[in-house]
């Protein structure tokens, strides 16, 4: 547990940028450059790779992508709000130790035979607690057993924004030296340096501290090129020429202020969704009908609902009813429908001004102050009621 890293030659090394961007491919996962850069340096430098962007743009499965291209085994840890060390770098297996006393409980009874004071008897018993505070007893949780794996891993520390800055403490002391202090063991360091990547939705701000350990890299939804190549590589049964079109729809669909963007994925599932329905052509009705494969929520549906007649054909004169919902009702949209102007058909100047560094705030991917549909569920708030853990699962059923 104390060895020193010795550098082992490792067959699975990339040779290059373009070597990365290849091996990734062959496991179905597209890179652009700059991702493929990205992992390179990761390798080559021994330096955490920090992902940041909105969901569903292939953070974690670049993760799971980078353990299966190199054969090294992925450990995941995923945050959540109220995580506390114990479920990241370790704990006591506290039933083992009282498993173990019960069994030792004659010899422990020799050890405090001769005393004649409770004080006594306790300093004897704590002149063995390095015994039940060695590596026998120890549970490792993912951060340690990622230093103390026998085979050099990928760790992906999962939506580390959800995590509370205390937990981000913690991941310091890892993440620059590779290590991990334990008081009553010492300081263990890595047999093997993992390949470390962290992934942010951008719910709050990771600390400075953390992401100057990093390298960093905003993922941001993919250009229309590459999405449809990913399309393309995923076999969905689409025809070339509608999944060039359904890639522009949902690149309409993201300008929109919705609360959550349709992502890759939602991309995917709409593929694979009108193919099985054997559309031979993408007219808003049969959009309309499927638009819950990528729009979650009741009010996104609304106006994308809306919009949907105007993606599908600039030129069609938007209904003001769709599907049997009112939409007269007014409510602003907050892009004053000059997006699709006709010096603007297809979005590229509003796609253009939106695109400055740093528009990604505090209420990116829906957090509260984007203004949720009244009674809407945050996301956070899933996390928030399993963080309150041992109380709430106490509570009957
Ligand atoms: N570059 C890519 N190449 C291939 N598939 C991708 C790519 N990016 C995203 N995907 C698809 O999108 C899905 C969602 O990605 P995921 O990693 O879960 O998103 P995130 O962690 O950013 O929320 C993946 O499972 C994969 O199918
Ligand atoms: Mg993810």
């Amino acid at each position: 547990m104390h060895a020193v890293n010795e550098p082992l030659p490792d067959p699975s090394a990339f040779a290059d940028v373009e070597d990365v961007a290849q091996r990734f491919r062959d496991h179905g996962y597209l890179t652009d450059e700059r991702l493929a850069t990205t992992v390179f340096l990761l390798a080559r430098l021994d330096k955490p790779v920090l992902l940041e962007g909105p969901a569903g743009v292939g953070k974690t499965q670049l993760a799971q992508s980078l353990a299966a291209v190199t054969g090294r085994r992925l450990l995941r840890l995923q945050c959540y709000e109220g995580q506390d060390e114990t479920k990241a770098l370790y704990e006591w297996d506290y039933g083992k130790q009282l498993l173990y006393t019960q069994i030792l409980r004659e010899k422990i009874g020799q050890i405090v035979e001769d005393t004649s004071t409770i004080g006594e008897a306790v300093e004897r018993i704590a002149a063995q607690d390095s015994v039940f505070f060695s590596d026998r007893f120890l549970a490792p949780r993912p951060l340690l057993e990622a230093i103390t794996s026998e085979e050099p891993v990928v760790l992906l520390i999962d939506e580390v924004d959800r995590a509370d800055e205390a937990l981000e403490a913690v991941l310091l002391e890892l993440l620059s030296e590779y290590q991990i202090s334990i008081p009553e063991i010492g300081t263990v360091r890595a047999k093997h340096l993992p390949y470390v990547v962290l992934t942010s939705n951008n719910t709050r701000d990771l600390s400075a501290a953390l992401k100057r350990r990093c390298l960093h890299l905003f993922l941001d939804y993919p250009t229309a090129q590459r999405e449809l190549d990913i399309l393309r590589s995923k076999d969905t049964g689409l025809t070339e020429e509608l999944a060039t079109r359904l890639v522009e729809i949902v690149r309409g669909l993201r300008e929109l202020e919705l609360r959550k963007a349709p992502s890759i994925s939602e991309t995917i599932d709409w593929a694979r969704t009108l193919a099985v329905l054997g559309v031979s052509e993408l007219k808003a009705d049969v959009l309309a009908s499927t638009l819950n494969v990528v729009i979650k929520y009741e009010r996104d549906l609304e106006r994308a609902l809306q919009t949907l007649p105007n993606l599908v054909d600039p030129n069609a004169q938007v209904p003001t009813s769709l599907g049997g919902h009112g939409h007269g009702h007014g409510h602003g949209h907050g892009h004053g429908g000059h997006d699709h102007d006709d010096a603007d058909v297809d979005g590229r100047e509003l796609r253009a001004s939106k695109d400055t560094p740093g528009r990604h705030d505090d209420a990116y991917y829906g957090a509260p102050g984007k203004g949720p549909a009244p009674g809407a569920v945050s996301p956070s708030q899933g996390s928030r009621s399993f963080a309150r853990g041992k109380g709430a699962r106490k509570r009957p059923v």
